[in-house]
């Protein structure tokens, strides 16, 4: 059984960068092939790996249920949705060479949160013994984690920023998790973003008020920001850039 690490914080801590620079250490340390999945309605994993997403679940939802209604939709005659839904996962699953990537998507309409979650969850359990390494990049919100989206998640990776208020984030899914009974084998948090590596007194008090253990700390890049303006895939910095060094590091201290 392949092992679920997910990745969850506040929005703009850096989750997204952080999944994409793991997917990559995992891939270039033989820890493949490892599946991807962008949880987040608003993907954009793709883009931090610098790769076409295939179609997403949401998109999927779309289809089917407009099928019938919308001529630009149409299930083949004779075909239920179950089995049509079923006959497009390898489509919504983007091959590598390294990896292979799941993204969500957004879909509109009621009920299609619940739905792409479900079809998330059910596609993960029945993916886990193709991978030994599945990652997962949530979103802000804590929405997945209390749809229990994750039941099977053995590592927790929090993220925040430097401030107090991304710690307390952190320290509500951590207590989520515990109230859901989620039991991942280990729950830690990483502090991205902080100026020259170090953290504050103060950001420091914060995780021990919410009793979070630190994995450890990435520091605030430049070149992450000009990456980011340019369009570049992060998994393009160069490998000595303090950023993927600090994950490194820090990977290699969870012995992952
Ligand atoms: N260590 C870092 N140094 C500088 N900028 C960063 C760093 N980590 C993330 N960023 C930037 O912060 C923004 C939010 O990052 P992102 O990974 O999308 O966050 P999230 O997924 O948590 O919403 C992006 O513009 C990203 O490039
Ligand atoms: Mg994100």
């Amino acid at each position: 059984m392949g092992h679920i690490i997910a990745v969850a914080g506040k929005g703009g801590v850096g989750k997204t960068t952080l999944c994409g620079l793991l997917i990559q250490y995992l891939c270039e340390t033989g820890k493949r092939p490892v599946l991807a999945v962008d949880a987040d309605a608003n993907a954009n994993l793709n883009e931090v790996l610098g790769v076409e997403a295939g179609v997403t679940l949401g998109e999927l939802r779309e289809e089917i249920e407009r099928a019938g209604v919308d001529p630009k939709y149409q299930i083949p005659a004779g075909i239920t949705k179950a089995v049509y839904l079923e006959s497009r996962m390898a489509d919504a699953l983007a091959e590598e060479a390294d990896y292979d990537l799941m993204v969500m998507g957004r879909s509109q309409g009621q009920g299609c949160y619940c739905f792409v979650n479900g079809i998330v969850q059910t596609q993960i359990q029945k993916l886990q013994n193709h991978y030994p390494y599945i990652v997962v990049d949530n979103e802000a919100g804590m929405e997945h984690i209390s749809r229990g989206i994750l039941p099977t998640m053995e590592i927790a990776i929090l993220v925040s920023d430097c401030s107090r208020r991304g710690v307390q984030a952190a320290g509500r899914i951590a207590d989520l998790m515990k109230e859901l009974n989620l039991k991942p084998k280990k729950t830690g948090l990483i502090v991205n973003r902080a100026p020259n590596g170090t953290l504050d007194e103060g950001t420091l008090e914060e995780i021990r008020k919410q009793k979070l253990d630190l994995l450890g700390v990435v520091p605030q890049d430049e070149t992450v920001y000009q990456f980011d303006c340019e369009g570049k895939p992060m998994i393009q910095l160069p490998k000595d850039s303090p950023v993927r060094e600090a994950l490194k590091n820090i990977i290699e201290k969870m012995e992952i």
